[in-house]
């Protein structure tokens, strides 16, 4: 399942380099990316793509180290992202605004104003309120704003109500059946220019038939649309790909983007269109994990525990959305399996990472809590005045350290003792 892991003699290994040596050198905590498993992902969809009018957009809040969106930018990614920090990191990596999408259900005033002056591809805009705003601050600044309107198609993907997006009673969207007017006013506002029309309907999801079921209601937007005069360029149809973490058979990226531009080929007014999609965790997910020392071994009555040096606050999903991630030993011991729930230092009883898990192991040994490249860092807190993890970018037989560890004086650094 994860080609970049394997044991050699004994100890797991990411691509060429021992993960025991990156403990030893970087110490743990510390999440531990594949170079190769993030450009092959994204390969994969760029391959569907090719020869066609589609942008592949990297969805930023996945995993925002600036290395892994550099990476992905000299791969020729778009970016999807959803604040003004986030546009700033593309930025900074060396990314180019003009492939950028910006979602959200709450751009500031001062984000879009930044990400006007940006220039960025396009607004995936949120609400008449949201139009009105990008409208006047962008004739304010003497230009008009591309936009798309993000259409709930009210499919159900399937997935954990968190990470679901596109039914009717989630935040997120226009309502399928108010998009027309929606998109009527804002062809009568002077800050605004068409570009497209976009959804998101969740994350994690492991068909393609919630993603065709979605195309086929933005396809009979977009008839309706060019019967009221409104054309468009674009078409965005979100993230949301899921990926293995334990026994889910998600669909091939070459066969999910397969299927959808066999659809739209079918239908004349699509095929002149551009597509654009938002992945997140289908190009990090699997390309991650996070590295993690046993510190304790204990038993409460007839319950084991195994307690970690990483905790919730350094990967938040299980605790959140009572998230699977599988946990392999770094060099596995030749002793029959105990079973632990593996929990973190924190002090929540919802602070664990995983739970009833066969293992053989003794205190001080490496464990890799697996599929940790979407959602881990990127999610991580300071609860419990916790310094950040450390990130390792491995390069064939090279680890480069692609964010230090947080000093804990960088932790209080912005507060203030008592004036008197
Ligand atoms: N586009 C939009 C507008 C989104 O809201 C998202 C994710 C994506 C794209 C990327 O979705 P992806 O391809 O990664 O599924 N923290 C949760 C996932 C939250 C997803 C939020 N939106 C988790 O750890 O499972």
């Amino acid at each position: 399942m994860i080609d970049w892991l394997n044991y050699r003699d004994g100890t797991l290994f990411a691509e060429g380099v021992s993960l025991r040596a990156i403990a030893e050198r970087f110490g743990t905590p510390t999440y531990v990316y594949s170079r190769s498993a993030i450009a092959g992902a994204f390969a994969e969809f760029a391959s569907a793509a090719a020869g066609r009018k589609a942008l592949i957009c990297y969805a930023l809040k996945a995993n925002s180290n600036l290395a892994v969106i550099e990476l992905l930018a000299r791969a020729g990614a778009g970016f999807d992202i959803v604040s003004e920090g986030e546009l700033q990191r593309v930025l900074a990596a060396g990314g180019d605004a003009g492939r950028v999408v910006f979602s959200g259900v709450g751009k500031g005033a001062g984000e879009i104003r930044a990400a006007l002056r940006a220039g960025v591809r396009c607004f995936n805009v949120e609400s008449r309120s949201e139009l009105q705003r990008l409208s006047d601050i962008a004739s304010a600044l003497g230009r008009r704003a591309p936009i798309s309107l993000r259409v709930n198609p009210d499919v159900d993907a399937g997935t954990h109500p968190y990470i679901s997006t596109g039914l009717r009673e989630n935040k997120f969207g226009i309502a399928h059946d108010e998009a027309v007017d929606v998109y009527r006013f804002a062809a009568a506002l002077p800050g605004i220019e068409i570009a497209g029309i976009d959804c998101h309907i969740g994350s994690q999801i492991t068909e393609i038939a919630p993603f065709l079921a979605a195309l086929e209601r933005l396809l009979e937007l977009i008839r309706t649309l060019r019967d009221a005069g409104i054309r468009l360029s674009h078409l965005d149809l979100g993230g949301g790909l899921g990926i293995s973490y334990d026994a889910e058979q998600p669909p091939e990226r070459r066969a999910m983007l397969a299927a959808i531009f066999a659809r739209i080929d079918e239908d004349p007014l699509a095929r002149e269109l551009e597509i654009l999609f938002e992945f997140g965790r289908s190009i990090v997910g699997n390309a991650g994990l996070l590295l993690t020392r046993v510190e304790y071994l204990k038993h409460n009555g007839a319950k084991r525990f195994a307690i970690i040096d990483a905790a919730m606050n350094d990967l938040m999903r299980p605790a959140l959305y009572d998230a699977f991630h599988r946990i392999v030993p770094v060099t596995p011991r030749n002793a029959p399996d105990v079973v632990y729930d593996v929990v973190g230092p924190v002090c929540e009883s919802g602070d664990w990472i995983g739970r009833d898990r066969a293992l053989a192991i003794a205190e001080g040994d490496l464990l890799a809590v697996l599929s940790a490249g979407a959602y881990g860092m990127a999610m991580s807190s300071n609860y419990n005045t916790r310094p950040r993890a450390a990130e390792v970018l491995v390069d064939g037989t090279e680890p480069i350290e692609i964010r230090t560890r947080e000093t804990i004086e960088s932790l209080y650094a912005l507060e203030r003792r008592l004036p008197r």
